[in-house]
């Protein structure tokens, strides 16, 4: 039987219709292969494996190190313990469901309503969760949450300037950076990093190199403030980076930016751009704390956090220091980094809870063997799943599809839940 290929589409949780958008906001992670499944597969999977959802009798975390020991006491969720095979086999199933709605442009259906409950697009360890739940109602015996605290108070003081140290350590960031915590989103740094650059140099033009949906989406945002540069033509497909040596870029750029890793279309870059004395801009939303990377390298990295190192809410920027005070004055106070350097993340109210929660995973990833042990990590799992691309003699194709997201906190385990009913359809399915 051939296959058959149809897109998912996971809106953003309390909306009551699906977009395109929702679709592109759900994509593949760094290292992330993508692959072909039918319909009929996962139908018979999503059944055949519900049983063993149930039985899971696994230590939560797995072979993870624990954040603190009373974790270990704490009581065994009674959600969210589905893996991410079964997230990526009923998502499936989610994604036929939701087309159906979708081409009949209908309002959301009540089976489409249990999937959204269950399916995130980001993979948090259970530990991480288990702290947070044991910590929600009194933090640290201090007898308030989290979420009840003014963010005046000394104590978020310390949520924040905790998180922004264990970055520090995580990616050794030198002295000479400003790391800040700001809202909305990527999106927001769409047009931040315009706003806070295009200043630097007069001619106000910025380099952009467009590899997917996210860098063209960035161009387009910094075309509202800037000239934009697109260094190379415009690409018949997003598959592949074009080769550095063909770049035309502008030595009257304020800066060069890029996309480390195109969540949606699966386009990674492998290497840091050689940019010379140019500032160098690179979204590493979906790749963030996946690998050592040498910040001095950077003028400017931003990340989203909500994918590889926390919940939606908070956008990391590191920033090099001699970088601020060029910022447009149309630019939004809360996003011009100068003042929100000089006030600590703290100018207005920031995402309290949302940091909080980075601060754990951050301290998820220091226990767990740091940025070089999550780089090797998903070397293993990604080697896992291409090495039954690779030998499939093409029955799986690497675009389009299913996105396997292969963040920090998908476990080896995972992928091998992942990596044998893929065999196993393609044993069933190869003619
Ligand atoms: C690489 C990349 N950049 C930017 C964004 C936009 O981030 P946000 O939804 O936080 O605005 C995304 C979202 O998925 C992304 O994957």
């Amino acid at each position: 039987m051939g296959t058959m290929f149809f897109q998912i589409f996971v809106p953003a949780s309390g909306q009551t219709s699906i977009t395109p958008r929702d679709c592109h906001q759900w994509g593949g992670g760094g290292k992330a292969p993508c692959y072909f499944t039918s319909l009929q597969e996962v139908k018979q999977s999503s059944s055949t494996q519900t049983g063993s959802s149930k039985t899971n009798e696994e230590e939560p975390g797995g072979s993870e190190k624990i954040l603190n020991p009373s974790v270990r006491s704490a009581a065994k969720p009674e959600v969210d313990t589905l893996s991410a095979f079964h997230v990526q086999r009923l998502l499936g199933l989610m994604a036929a469901t939701t087309a159906v709605l979708q081409f009949a442009r209908l309002r959301m259906h009540p089976l489409q309503l249990w999937f959204l409950k269950h399916f995130k697009p980001l993979r948090m360890s259970q530990l991480v969760l288990l702290e947070a739940q044991k910590e929600l109602v009194g933090y640290k015996g201090l007898g308030i949450s989290v979420l009840e605290m003014s963010h005046r108070t000394s104590d978020v003081s310390k949520i924040i300037r905790k998180a922004e140290n264990l970055l520090r350590e995580l990616l050794n960031i030198p002295d000479n950076y400003k790391v800040i915590f700001l809202q909305g989103g990527g999106s927001g740094q769409f047009s931040g990093i315009p706003l806070n650059l295009i200043g630097l140099k007069e001619a106000r033009i910025a380099d952009y190199v467009v590899t997917g949906g996210w860098s063209a989406i960035a161009a387009k945002e910094a075309e509202k403030y800037s000239k934009v540069n697109l260094v190379h033509p415009s690409l018949p497909q997003y598959s592949k980076v074009p080769d550095p040596s063909t770049w035309n870029l502008n030595p009257d750029a304020s800066y060069v930016y890029y996309c480390a890793n195109e969540t949606v279309h699966g386009v990674e870059f492998d290497f840091v751009p050689d940019v010379g004395k140019a500032v160098l801009v690179c979204d590493m939303s979906s790749n963030f704390l996946s690998r050592p990377v040498d910040v001095s390298k950077f003028g400017v990295i931003f990340a989203d956090v909500q994918k590889n190192i926390g919940s939606a809410g908070v956008t990391a920027v590191i920033v090099q220091d001699d970088l601020l005070g060029f910022v447009l004055k149309e630019c939004p106070i809360v996003l011009d980094c100068k003042v929100e350097s000089e006030n600590g993340s703290l100018y207005n109210t920031p995402p309290c809870f949302s940091i909080y929660i980075m601060g754990l995973v951050l301290e998820w990833i220091k226990n767990n063997g740091g940025v070089k042990t999550m780089d090797k990590l998903g070397e293993i799992k990604s080697e896992m799943i291409d090495d039954i691309i690779d030998n499939s003699n093409g029955f799986y194709v690497s675009v389009g599809g299913i996105h396997a997201s292969l963040y920090n906190a998908v476990t080896i385990e995972d992928v091998q839940k992942l990596s044998a009913p893929m065999k196993s359809f393609m044993e069933r399915h190869r003619s």
